[in-house]
């Protein structure tokens, strides 16, 4: 099984640019064309949140007019930048959405089940799995608890060492850890919100962190840095199960990159 996980796509009202700078949409165009070119194609792609910038209706619009061309099926899940409300006008035939409330959810029928949960606290930028949040994953959990499973969530649960950034970790983190640590069948918690590919032991499990498919986050690690955006190359994360040797996290760098046949040293094109 290979799922693809794209993150943080801060998509714009058609025509505009992220912080007047970043054309989000035609990076996010850039990944659709080069998930549609992965061989094998993924089983699903999932958005962890930041799926728009600023929670807007013509912003989902362009969001959803951009995701047309994705030949592998779609799930998407809500960041601190999202609007519940709009994103369910603008994609309402979704089947898998609940119909109000947390967009949680469970995705079934393949190898590694994976359950999608919702930080959002509308208005702020930090996370947070609240009682009702976290109950709701406990009994997702609780119905099939030993299949390998992978947890989505926007916000980390987890400290990343840039002081910045964690200061909008998810809130309850304690309580999560709490109840992950009794399904060792937890695979991964992958996450968002970051801008960075980032791997950490948690809750004894593994959490990882999937870098943007636009602008990246600055790696700035002194406590007094004020967060910044960078234009490090855009990425996603390709997770491989593979039941043998569990699950494997590739990064995959978007764009075309000059690449060369070991054995006889001419170029090769590996985007065609
Ligand atoms: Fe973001």
């Amino acid at each position: 099984m290979l799922i693809a996980q794209i993150t943080d796509l801060h998509i714009q009202p058609e025509g505009e640019k992220a912080y007047g700078i970043v054309d989000t949409n035609q990076f996010l165009a850039a990944a659709v064309a080069q998930l549609n070119h992965l061989n094998p194609q993924p089983d699903l792609v999932i958005a962890t949140g930041d799926l728009v910038d600023e929670g807007s209706l013509a912003e989902y619009q362009a969001l959803k007019a951009l995701l047309a061309p994705l030949e592998a099926p779609f799930y998407l899940a809500m960041g601190n930048h999202d609007h519940r409300d709009h994103f369910r006008q603008v994609f309402p035939t979704l089947a898998y959405l609940p119909p109000s409330g947390p967009v949680q959810y469970v995705i079934e029928g393949h190898p590694v089940r994976l359950i999608v949960l919702d930080t959002l606290v509308e208005g702020e930028s930090y996370g947070e799995i609240d009682d009702p949040r976290l109950a709701w994953l406990e009994t997702a959990l609780a119905q099939a608890p030993h299949q390998p499973t992978v947890i989505f969530m926007h916000h980390p649960p987890f400290l990343m060492g840039i002081p910045g950034m964690d200061r909008s970790k998810c809130r309850g983190s304690e309580a999560l850890a709490a109840v992950i640590r009794r399904y060792p069948a937890v695979q991964r918690v992958a996450c968002g919100h970051v801008h960075r590919s980032i791997q950490v032991s948690w809750a004894g499990t593994v959490g990882s962190v999937a870098p943007s498919v636009a602008h990246q986050v600055a790696l700035q690690l002194t406590p007094t840095s004020k967060n910044a955006f960078v234009m490090e190359p855009p990425a996603f994360h390709l997770h491989l199960w593979q039941p043998e040797s569990g699950l494997i996290t590739h990064t995959q760098y978007i764009g075309e990159f000059a690449a060369y046949s070991y054995g006889t040293k001419e170029p090769l094109s590996l985007y065609a």
